[in-house]
């Protein structure tokens, strides 16, 4: 090797350990370079990884893995549940604050941040909410001043405690539902008009001024037709860049990442270049509930290693096409994987006509996949110049 060529190479060498030994590191938790945890891998760039956590899996004593592998492994934490409002108000006027509580103070404990998930959606809804407005004890303008008390109460709870809201979620239709046109689709727009999600965004800025707010959604991924009347990530980002517009205090745009093998996906540079288009609007983003689901043919579940192996391997490249987009944008901010075994994932029980699984980074028997070890090797080998660390966000006024 020529000498000049050598000075260079090594100029940057020493330039990349510089900037990576002085990263910022998460409470309590300083760079470790012989921790290959994804936690501590993501400090190398100032990412968060993170899981969705199921309390149940958290607290049963019969299951010491789940609790020991949420701890070591991830630097963000989501309620898969607890924090929703079926689960937070199951009674008009009763809070049952604990088992979400319970998950902010794990998280307090091993150093984490925490994901708020979610204060408007239009699933998982308590009863008395859904069942008053069907019969009409709960008028329209009711139901507005209960959604602005709702999103009040709960972000005042946990104030100063949430580093990211997802305020609305999923208010978007998709191309299959009726009409195919893309619209502002379900129980909150039917009944209050698309004007609840700025009023939302709002409510929760006034009720915590730090917390990051953000739009979550899935299918945004990557841009398609570029057509608002089909693309869906074309309607997220008009929304965003509208909402934007009118000061409208939104930080962010959470890309769930529910993606199955069985479809056609992206690649690294489709999804990066999505990703770069929401952040030229001044907004942070971040994957936060990551599973890639493969179909449970006869011969997956007959144990038959060449319907297991494809499936495992085209699952491990999806983990990594979004990890690998989200590390080269220096405004995506965290990496939430919703659920990271099979032996707790939403997947076999909510797709299963026909039935699908594997959907998560370890087996049923926290033996880690191919998918955990492609996300360690792409935090290890990224750097600059393609992959910088990431910039903090700071909440929009
Ligand atoms: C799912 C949970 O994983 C399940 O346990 C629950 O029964 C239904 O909700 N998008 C979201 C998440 O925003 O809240 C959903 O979580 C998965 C899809």
């Amino acid at each position: 090797m020529k000498l000049r060529r050598w000075v260079a190479t090594a100029a940057v060498a020493v330039a990349t350990v510089a900037t990576l030994n002085s990263l910022p590191a998460s409470a309590g938790h300083p760079y470790d370079p012989t921790d290959q945890s994804l936690r501590n891998l993501g400090l190398r760039h100032n990412l968060y990884v993170g899981t969705a956590v199921d309390m149940d899996a958290l607290a049963d004593p019969d299951d010491p893995q789940y609790r020991q592998i949420v701890g070591d492994e991830f630097s963000t934490v989501t309620a898969e549940n607890v924090m929703k409002w079926e689960s937070l108000e199951p009674t008009r006027g009763t809070y049952n604050w604990g088992p979400a509580d319970e998950l902010v103070s794990f998280a307090r404990q091993h150093g984490q941040r925490v994901r708020g998930h979610v204060l408007v959606w239009h699933n998982q809804l308590p009863g008395w909410l859904t069942s008053g407005v069907a019969d009409g004890s709960i008028s329209n303008d009711e139901l507005r001043d209960l959604l602005h008390k709702h999103i009040t109460d709960v972000v005042r709870h946990f104030r100063g405690k949430i580093w990211q809201w997802d305020v609305v979620n999923e208010a978007v239709s998709d191309p299959w539902d009726n009409p195919p046109t893309l619209h502002y689709k379900g129980f909150w727009a039917e009944h209050l008009g698309s004007g609840y999600i700025a009023d939302a965004f709002r409510w929760a800025r006034a009720a915590d001024p730090q917390a990051l707010l953000f739009y979550n959604d899935y299918n945004i991924e990557a841009f398609g037709s570029g057509d608002p009347a089909n693309d869906k990530t074309r309607f997220v980002y008009d929304m965003a860049k509208d909402l934007r517009s009118r000061g409208v205090p939104i930080d962010g745009v959470g890309s769930q990442g529910h993606l199955g093998t069985q479809y056609g996906n992206y690649d690294t540079l489709q999804v990066a270049a999505a990703l770069k288009k929401f952040t030229s609007l001044g907004l942070a983003t971040a994957f936060t509930e990551v599973d890639v689901r493969s179909q449970m043919t006869d011969g997956v579940q007959a144990g038959e290693s060449a319907e297991i192996n494809p499936r495992l391997q085209a699952s491990a490249a999806n983990f990594s096409i979004l990890l690998q987009a989200c590390l080269s944008e220096r405004h995506c901010l965290s990496f939430t994987v919703w659920g990271f075994t099979d032996k707790h994932s939403w997947v076999p029980g909510t797709f299963d006509n026909p039935p699908e699984g594997l959907a998560t980074i370890y087996d049923e028997n926290y033996q880690p996949k191919r998918a955990y070890n492609v996300m360690r090797a792409d935090l290890i080998y990224a750097g600059p110049p393609y992959v910088l660390p990431r910039v903090a966000q700071r909440p929009h006024r």
